[in-house]
């Protein structure tokens, strides 16, 4: 039942992590974002990869979202949490706020997106109708609830392209798409994870108001400042969460 957790922005290192080791890994579908690092949370062994690599340097759509989980699959990952930064577009999504996602909707394009594209005769078509892990998501759920932390228990991800941000008019249509979060890199990487049969769930943190949900332009010093409060609480749940769990 092994654990990783995969960083996004403003989590490209596990401050509290013990480090164990760390492996570079070659897959049939190249080289993943970063070496995996082995490491012990509060005393317990979890795997860490940098989705951005490390330091911070792979847009979201040049991400190798393949490799990066077929190496944590080739390692013995069984569960996958993954954080990301986020724009909160719903009432609820303030800056710094955490949410456990429980849909998506994928607007991203051109990318890597699937692990049955090389070989006809094999495409399957995996279930999605449920994105995330329900166990993972209730696991994460359970620890914010006991250390009395607010995260909202729902919520669906809108996948954009990027690297820029949204329009006005994007956030206003995604909006009414039934969006509550807008991110880079939630696609593929949920949809490869259960291509691999990879529990996986997500753990999103608000760095700004979405496009147009706040006066103004949205500055690089407003989403810095909002996820190292998000990250630090989002650290405070992951450390909860793998306590618990084990
Ligand atoms: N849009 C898309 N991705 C993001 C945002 C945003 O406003 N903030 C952090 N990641």
């Amino acid at each position: 039942m092994t654990l990783a957790i995969i960083g996004g922005s403003g989590l490209a290192k596990i401050p509290k992590l013990e480090i164990i080791g760390t492996q570079a890994l070659k897959t049939p579908f190249g080289i993943p974002s970063a070496d995996y690092v082995f490491g012990k949370l509060h005393g317990k062994k979890i795997i860490f990869l940098s989705r951005h690599g490390n330091p911070h340097r792979i847009a979201p759509h040049k991400i190798n979202y393949r490799a990066n989980l077929w190496g944590l699959k080739e390692l013995g990952v069984t569960r996958i949490i993954a954080v990301a930064a986020v724009g909160g577009i719903t009432r609820n999504m303030a800056p710094a706020h955490l949410a456990i996602p429980d849909q998506i909707i994928d607007y991203s394009y051109g990318r890597e997106h699937t692990f049955f594209a090389e070989n006809d005769a094999a495409v399957q078509h995996i279930d999605f109708t449920y994105p995330y892990s329900q166990p993972l998501r209730a696991g994460l759920i359970n620890a914010a609830a006991s250390i009395n932390l607010p995260v909202s228990p729902i919520a669906t991800y809108g996948c954009t392209q990027g690297p820029r941000l949204e329009t006005t008019a994007e956030i206003i249509r995604m909006e009414r798409d039934g969006c509550d979060l807008v991110g880079m890199t939630g696609m593929p990487e949920a949809a490869l994870a259960r291509e691999l049969e990879l529990s996986y769930a997500s753990l999103a943190v608000v760095a700004n108001w979405a496009a147009g949900k706040s006066a103004g332009e949205i500055t690089m010093a407003e989403i810095e400042r909002h996820l190292e409060k998000g990250m630090a609480n989002a650290m405070t749940l992951l450390t909860e969460f793998v306590t618990a769990k084990g």
